[in-house]
């Protein structure tokens, strides 16, 4: 982008902020005297469109600095800086009071704009500049071109032909006013008188002790050239006078480098002009700084300027970040940032008859638009388990507004809501950094496992927000870090078989959380593991988890009079996909006298221990239901709950299936004669209503829970031949049977089926008939 661009956004014209007065706030108007010029200087703030202008005045009246005015009479009213309007007055400009060259008195007036009014500041300043002038001072000042001579006579030591050629006009002239001729390149051009130079706009003008030339650039008697490859505008002047047989002569030439500045990218602003404009013979002092301040080249230096000769050319190179240069933020999609001197020089050179010569150069030099992209570093160390992202060197008019993580967007500075954090730094260079933390467990944060690879991925994207102040304008900038695991596997318990069942333990590892543990479809939660009676211990270093035998989740095989093998799966579930990624399954044998189990399919498996007994006279309520398998003293038998003649009993929450097996003590084994009574053995199973809603929708048994089993020992003669002196043997119960201590036999119809309302909604005085009608057979058994 070119210079010019970066000079409009300079002029960030405003006004006044404060003074509800006509009154000058304080600290908002500078006047300085330096050599050779008044400067003033306006700070302004707030941004407007009205910017301040100025009026020269002297006994003549009142004269706007127009900027072609301002060029032609020795003002340069300039942005020199954002914020601040300068104006420079030389001391030989027109509206000047000048004593004896020694005391100088600008009287002017500002004009500001206040509550949409102008207001007029009468000022004035008297400056006594304590460097006397030399021979010759030339100033290229930001418009124009100065050259002041000495007007006293001094003799030339040597007088080339070429120069009298300079007289022939002055020969021809007829009038003994002072007339002006231009020289450009060899050619002379017509002379013409002072007040015709005037309106073509130079000014000549005669001092207590000094003439005066000026003219603003790009005037058609001016010379644009190049020197040495540096561009140069060169004016050049003879003025004379011809007093009867006298001519007075006066050769007036100001030469400036046009040199706009370049920029190295080392860093340096690069500045250029040719020695050879002013003759010198005896070397040249330079000075150089910035906003009005001269340094001599060897304190120029140390403060990191560099000056180099080189082909009769004089190169300037400040540092980009000298003081005094002003910087500046720009957005153009991404982030660029310009610098801006007011670089002023002072050459001092002297010539062959020792006569100085001074030449002063003001000149406003831009960088181009320099990219100043923020850069982010990831400096996330893995084992903290937090993302760590340092946005450094920006610039201190950009601030952070907002960071948008993994699309969801957070303002600066984060509220407590959330688990990441930003913190600022500032630097002594004027530029400031921020820290980002975001823990990986963040729920902003996105992670990954690849199965495959054992890989797990965290995964963040970041799009900050940053704001360009005060123009309060933003842009973007991106960053995204992965932080990579290697080796990780989904949680596996250790499973170890005990009597009752099995023992599950889980050692936490980090990572664990990212998965979910799983009994069937159900996440393995304190509430569910009470539900299905299972015992479970969690804290921050272990999971214990128990799950007795015949309680929800386990799977039977090679079920027999020796026992039965019992398998218990864990899963794994991603907690994000709900994948299952992992399993823990133990398969345990159990080997037990007596036990029951109610399938969710609906079979009842019951190995009951009938000692002492005749196996062959064993069986269910339907006598043809027999036993699968006995040994001496024990039967096995596995029927369809409905079957076999099992009862039906419909509970408020639940449904009971009973059946009952009968048997006889073995003949052999009679020591009394009257011990020949038919024993029986209730077995049941009781299903909870809630998990058979399925029942009826499906003509087939499913449970979504296995049913609860018990066996109950009992002694009783057979129907018909009850005698109260039998002594009633003690129930042996298995875990969890509380049933009544007896039951009747069973005189029910077997049932082939039970009603319920799908929403087990069944009106209340219905529950209530059942639950009174099992309770009423109840008491009447008791009897
Ligand atoms: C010429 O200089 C005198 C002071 O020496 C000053 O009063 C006058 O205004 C100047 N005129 C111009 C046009 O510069
Ligand atoms: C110059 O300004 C001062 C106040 O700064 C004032 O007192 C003085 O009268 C002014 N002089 C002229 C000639 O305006
Ligand atoms: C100096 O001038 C010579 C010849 O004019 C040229 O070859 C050389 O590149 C110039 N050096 C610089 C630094 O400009
Ligand atoms: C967040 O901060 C507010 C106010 O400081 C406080 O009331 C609130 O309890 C905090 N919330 C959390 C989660 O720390
Ligand atoms: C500013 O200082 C910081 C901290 O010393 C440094 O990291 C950064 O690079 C510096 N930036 C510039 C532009 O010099
Ligand atoms: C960054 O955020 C801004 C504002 O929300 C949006 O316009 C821009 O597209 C985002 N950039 C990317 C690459 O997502
Ligand atoms: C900056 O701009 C945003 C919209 O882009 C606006 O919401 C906010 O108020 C502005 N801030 C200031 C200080 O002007
Ligand atoms: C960031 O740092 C982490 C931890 O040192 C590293 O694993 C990762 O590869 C780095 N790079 C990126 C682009 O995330
Ligand atoms: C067990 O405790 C750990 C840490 O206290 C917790 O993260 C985890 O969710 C708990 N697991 C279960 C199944 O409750
Ligand atoms: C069956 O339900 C009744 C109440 O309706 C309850 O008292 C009993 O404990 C339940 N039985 C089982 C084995 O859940
Ligand atoms: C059982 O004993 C009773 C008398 O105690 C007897 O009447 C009956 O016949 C016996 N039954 C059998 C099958 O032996």
């Amino acid at each position: 982008m070119e210079v010019g661009f970066c000079f409009r956004l300079a002029l960030l014209l405003v006004v006044w902020s404060t003074g509800h007065c006509a009154n000058i706030p304080d600290g908002v108007l500078h006047m300085e005297c330096h050599d050779r010029y008044f400067m003033i200087a306006v700070d302004l703030s707030i941004s407007e469109e009205e910017e301040p202008h100025f009026e020269a005045v002297d006994e003549t009246g009142v004269h706007p600095l127009t900027e072609k005015y301002a060029a032609e009479c020795g003002y340069s009213v300039y942005h020199t800086l954002p914020g601040r309007v300068e104006l420079r007055a030389s001391y030989l400009s027109c509206h000047t009071e000048n004593q004896d060259d020694e005391v100088f008195t600008f009287n002017f007036n500002l004009i500001v704009m206040h509550d949409g009014k102008e207001v007029t500041h009468a000022l004035n300043k008297t400056c006594s500049p304590a460097l006397p002038w030399s021979p010759r001072e030339v100033t290229c000042e930001l418009d124009y071109m100065e050259v002041s001579v000495r007007s006293e006579l001094t003799c030339p030591s040597g007088t080339k032909k070429d120069d009298w050629e300079a007289l022939k006009p002055a020969h021809g002239s007829t009038t003994s006013d002072w007339q002006v001729t231009f020289h450009k390149e060899d050619e002379q051009l017509p002379p013409m008188s002072l007040s015709e130079a005037r309106k073509k706009g130079y000014v000549f003008n005669l001092t207590d002790g000094r003439l005066v030339f000026r003219a603003p650039y790009g005037q058609p008697e001016s010379l644009s050239t190049e020197v040495n490859g540096v561009p140069v505008e060169v004016v050049h002047a003879t003025l004379f006078s011809r007093q009867s047989w006298v001519v007075l002569m006066v050769d007036l030439v100001a030469a400036c480098s046009m040199d706009e500045g370049s920029y190295d990218d080392g860093g340096y602003m690069m500045w250029s002009t040719p020695e050879t404009l002013y003759p010198s013979a005896d070397g040249r002092r330079l000075s150089v700084g910035l906003n009005g301040e001269l340094w001599e080249q060897s304190a120029a230096e140390d403060k990191g300027y560099i000056v180099e000769e080189q082909n009769a050319t004089v190169q300037i190179s400040i540092p980009y970040n000298a003081e005094g240069g002003y910087r500046k933020s720009v957005i153009s999609e991404d982030l660029f940032e310009f610098y801006i001197f007011n670089m002023n020089l002072e050459h001092v050179l002297v010539d062959e008859d020792l006569v100085e010569t001074r030449l002063r150069s003001h000149r406003m030099l831009f960088t181009p638009l320099l990219s100043r992209s923020p850069f982010s570093e990831n400096r996330t160390v893995l084992e903290d388990r937090v993302f760590t992202v340092h946005l450094g060197d920006v610039p201190g008019d950009v601030t952070l507004a907002a960071v948008n993580l993994n699309g969801q967007e957070f303002t600066v500075p984060f509220t407590n809501t959330t688990s990441a954090t930003v913190t600022e730094v500032a630097h002594p260079n004027n530029t400031h950094s921020y820290t980002l933390k975001v823990p990986f467990d963040d729920p902003v944060v996105i992670h990954q496992f690849f199965k495959e690879d054992a890989v797990l991925q965290y995964r963040l994207d970041i799009n900050y927000t940053l704001t360009l102040l005060p123009e309060n304008e933003t842009f973007y900038h991106l960053a995204s870090i992965e932080a990579t695991f290697t080796d990780v596997s989904p949680p596996a318990f250790d499973a170890v078989c005990s009597e009752s069942g099995i023992r599950f333990r889980l050692d936490h590892r980090p990572f664990d959380h990212l998965w979910v543990i799983c009994i069937g479809t159900e996440p393995l939660t304190p509430e569910l593991a009470a539900h299905h009676g299972y015992i479970m211990s969690n804290d921050s270093q272990t999971l214990l988890l128990e799950v007795p035998l015949f309680t929800y989740g386990y799977k039977y095989k090679d079920v027999g009079l020796n026992g039965f093998f019992g398998t218990y799966e864990i899963l794994i579930q991603n907690r994000e996909t709900s994948e299952v990624q992992g399993s823990t399954v133990r398969t345990c044998p159990f080997t037990t006298t007596e036990f029951i189990m109610c399938s969710t399919d609906g079979r009842m498996t019951v190995v009951a221990d009938l000692s002492p007994a005749s196996e062959a006279r064993a069986n269910l309520i339907d006598k043809y239901c027999g036993p699968k398998e006995t040994d001496g003293t024990r039967a096995l038998f596995s029927f369809p709950l409905n079957g076999c003649g099992s009862t039906v009993k419909l509970g408020k929450e639940n449904v009971t299936y009973q059946n009952e097996i009968f048997y006889k003590k073995n003949l052999n084994m009679i020591t009394d004669v009257s011990d020949n009574t038919t024993k029986r053995t209730v077995i049941q199973c009781t299903y909870s209503l809630a998990g058979l809603h399925r029942l009826f929708s499906v003509y087939k048994f499913e449970s979504d829970t296995v049913g609860v089993g018990s066996i109950i020992h009992t002694q009783q003669y057979e129907a018909g031949l009850q005698s109260p002196t039998t002594r009633p043997t003690t129930p042996r119960t298995r875990r969890p049977y509380r049933l009544p201590v007896s039951y009747p036999p069973a005189v029910h119809p077997p049932a082939r089926y039970i009603k319920v309302s799908k929403f087990y909604s069944l009106p209340s005085h219905i529950r209530k008939d059942a639950e009174g009608i099992s309770q009423v057979k109840a008491d009447v058994t008791q009897i």
